[in-house]
């Protein structure tokens, strides 16, 4: 049969994707959580409830989960085992947890790009390995050795690269990385010349990977899977 092939929009929400199932969304942030609760609304989501809560500690009901998953959150954990211990209770026997997190610092643009302001701003050991937030599960072996020890199986790490946009060309994308996240961290600590030093050396930096209206940097994570024992 000949025709013109049916186009289906593939939902691109876990809950859009859960089908008749439902999703609960968790974040200490209120924010992210008006931003999630915008997405959902936008995207006609009606499966998907949300709270505000620390995933370490928060009062899951046991066993009701078939799958958790996060995307670049799991890595702020203060006491990582406890922490996925209590999302383990969370899942059923059998039930899946994936994961993406930070992987190595060198293979991603935007912090080798960050890097490059270690003159000017008090960088500490940001980015270094092994070095408490977004990169304290870039050792494959540390995140297994965690995994296990919060009583997960079959646990597997596979590298995960992608480039993403960050700005509109290299001012936008400096103004993104400076004025959010760790960016913001840092230039908070220093006074205004420096902040406007920060600025000017990072756009610099950037330029090089300027495409006609776009900014577009390299990343690399490890996406973590496990899963709750029978
Ligand atoms: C890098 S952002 C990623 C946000 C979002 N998942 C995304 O991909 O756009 C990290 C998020 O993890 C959240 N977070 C960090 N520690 C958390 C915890 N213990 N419990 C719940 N949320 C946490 C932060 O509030 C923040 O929204």
């Amino acid at each position: 049969m000949r025709g013109r092939a049916r186009c289906r929009q593939v939902p691109r929400s876990p809950a859009g994707r859960a089908g008749s199932g439902r999703a609960l969304g968790l974040d200490l942030s209120a924010p992210m959580l008006a931003r999630a609760r915008e997405s959902a609304r936008r995207e006609d989501i009606g499966n998907a409830t949300f709270e505000q809560g620390d995933a370490q500690v928060h009062t899951f009901a046991p066993g009701a989960f078939d799958v958790a998953i996060s995307r670049f959150g799991v890595m702020f954990f203060a006491d990582p085992v406890a922490a996925f211990a209590n999302i383990g209770r969370a899942l059923r026997p059998g039930g899946r947890m994936a994961f993406v997190c930070g992987a190595e610092a060198g293979r991603n643009e935007w912090l080798q790009a960050i890097a490059a302001l270690r003159d000017i701003l008090p960088m500490g050991d940001f980015g270094a390995p092994g070095s408490p937030g977004m990169f304290s599960l870039a050792d494959p072996d540390r995140t297994s050795a965690v995994l296990s020890a919060a009583g997960f199986e079959h646990i597997d790490t596979a590298r995960v690269e992608a480039l993403g946009t960050w700005g509109q060309g290299a001012d936008d994308a400096a103004a993104f990385l400076l004025d959010s996240g760790p960016g913001r961290h840092l230039t908070s600590r220093v006074g205004q010349e420096l902040q406007d030093r920060a600025r000017r050396t990072l756009t610099d930096t950037l330029r090089p990977h300027e495409q006609p209206g776009t900014l577009r940097l390299r990343s690399t994570a490890w996406l973590v899977t496990a899963t709750r024992p029978e």
